[in-house]
């Protein structure tokens, strides 16, 4: 049989059709707009996410044998606000991951409800681009929208609510709202009371590989599908990624290099970071992940080539780059602020040590360096909890560019498996419908059946030297600029 992943991204939904054995069929991308009404906010119609998905099936199933389409299931951008009223209508556009506009609210949450309250009930701390902070925003800011709260998800969740018409989450999303406890897989009584929200409002909640229900019987019609099409749960799209990378078992690593950069490591086992810096989440495959979280990745790129640069030829930019590990130009990464390790809304970008003979080639580097560099910060915690991380899958639209994949090697000092399929959560939503079907007993198996490496680039050791010596001229710049970027903020 055959099986669909949605790939519900922050600038399109990508889907893929894959064959039970694995086999990738086809892949289809949509974009839709993404909104930035004020510095630092970030928000998306839920309806361009459903319009865009229904017109990408349907170009998905052009020419494939429908009859053979078994299940669908997603890979979703985690920790968005949809709010739906009792009718079923959107809200509000909804709030997404990289808004840093909950600053307020999050301090609320560590500092009056307090850290240790917070980590107790949700193995996490606040984040303002967490889901419950955004509530707490539309509580205080927009008191009429809140009080006709029906029903809270997240953005995979708005799909298959469309799709099934169940309203269902997962473990892993689930794990990014701070309404949940993540030990023990459960929605958390006492952060909905001291949210101030009814639990009726949340989601069930799924493992990732689970049956939710089925396609509703007119958008069966309509796709020219089976109504008894099977609609997953599905996961956060790190998770769904980490499928799709097979980073599944005890200390196994991918690195996404999408708008968000994240450093992900599978646990079988619950553990937390004692400083809340990673993330302590639930993984798709039914055990627990350590994750780190930086809210510009290759988005830092593209606005250094489309917006500065001017151009779409990445490859041809990166050409001119020559002098790895020599570079005097950094950049701090921060565009929308930063997540982890600095949970820092008002950080912001910056070249530092720019000389008049500095040339683009070098602004360049120095872009994709910030990057590698801000993904070590998340790494070096990992390491300080005693995590041993010898080599990292990596996926994601940077993890494109040979150059990149090779500073990352270099900075990280970590060997990278280069996949032979870079599907990422697209893939990680098939191969989760595939199990939810009976195609596989397990995520790890279907996951050690279907994906392969490629290639592998090992750090040299020269080129990682080098870059352990930039790298810890890199971390004196951040503490230095924080209470700079503090006072620069409207
Ligand atoms: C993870 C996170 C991002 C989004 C990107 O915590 O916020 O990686 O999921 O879509």
């Amino acid at each position: 049989m055959d099986y669909i992943g949605i790939d519900l991204g922050t600038s399109a939904v990508k889907l893929l059709l894959m064959q039970g054995d694995g086999r990738i069929l086809k892949v289809v991308s949509r974009e839709y707009p993404i909104h930035f009404p004020k510095p630092g906010w970030s928000q998306q119609d839920p309806q361009d996410w459903y319009r865009e998905t229904v017109e990408g099936l349907k170009e998905l199933l052009e020419g494939t044998d429908k009859s053979q389409v078994a299940g669908i299931s997603f890979g979703g951008q985690m920790h968005g606000l949809v709010a739906l009223d009792e009718g079923g209508q959107v809200i509000r556009p909804a709030i997404l991951w990289n808004d840093g506009r909950t600053a307020g609210e999050s301090d609320y949450l560590n500092h009056v409800i307090g850290q240790e309250t917070l980590a107790k009930h949700t193995a996490n701390i606040s984040f303002p681009g967490f889901t419950a902070p955004k509530v707490l925003w539309m509580k205080e800011k927009e008191p009429e929208n809140f009080a006709r709260i029906h029903k809270i998800m997240l953005p995979k969740d708005y799909l298959a609510y469309c799709l099934s018409g169940v309203h269902c989450t997962d473990v892993s999303d689930a794990s990014g709202t701070l309404f949940f406890d993540v030990e023990r897989r459960r929605w958390s009584d006492e952060m909905c009371r001291i949210c101030g929200i009814r639990k009726e409002w949340l989601p069930k909640v799924f493992e990732s590989y689970e049956a939710v229900g089925c396609l509703k019987p007119e958008l069966a019609a309509e796709l020219g599908l089976s109504a008894k099409t099977v609609i997953a749960a599905g996961a956060g799209d790190n998770a769904a990624a980490a499928v799709g990378t097979g980073t599944v078992g005890n200390g196994a690593c991918n690195i996404s290099l999408g708008t968000s950069g994240t450093v992900f490591i599978s646990s079988e086992t619950f553990g937390a970071d004692r400083h809340h810096a990673l993330h302590a989440f639930g993984h798709a495959d039914g055990t627990y992940h350590l994750m780190g979280c930086m809210l510009s990745a290759a988005s830092c790129n593209k606005w250094w080539m489309d917006e500065i640069v001017g151009t779409k030829d990445y490859a041809k930019e990166q050409g001119e780059i020559t002098k790895l590990g020599e570079n005097h130009v950094f950049f701090l990464p921060y565009l929308m602020g930063e997540r982890s390790p600095h949970n820092d809304p008002n950080a912001r970008g910056a070249f530092i040590g720019l000389t008049l003979d500095t040339s683009r080639a070098e602004m360049t580097q120095a872009v994709l360096e910030g990057v590698a560099f801000a993904l070590r910060d998340s790494l070096e915690v990992a390491k300080s909890l005693g995590i041993q991380v010898k080599r990292t899958k990596i996926c994601g639209g940077g993890a494109k560019s040979p150059l990149w994949r090779r500073i990352l090697a270099n900075v990280l000092n970590l060997k990278v498996d280069v996949l032979e399929h870079e599907e990422g959560p697209g893939l990680g939503g098939a191969i989760l419908a595939a199990v939810a079907c009976g195609e596989y007993g397990s995520v790890a198996e279907a996951a050690g059946k279907i994906v392969r490496i490629a290639s592998t680039i090992e750090p040299e050791p020269a080129l990682a030297a080098a870059y352990e010596a930039r790298y810890q001229q890199f971390r004196e710049i951040y503490p230095v600029c924080k209470p700079l970027f503090g006072k620069l903020a409207v």
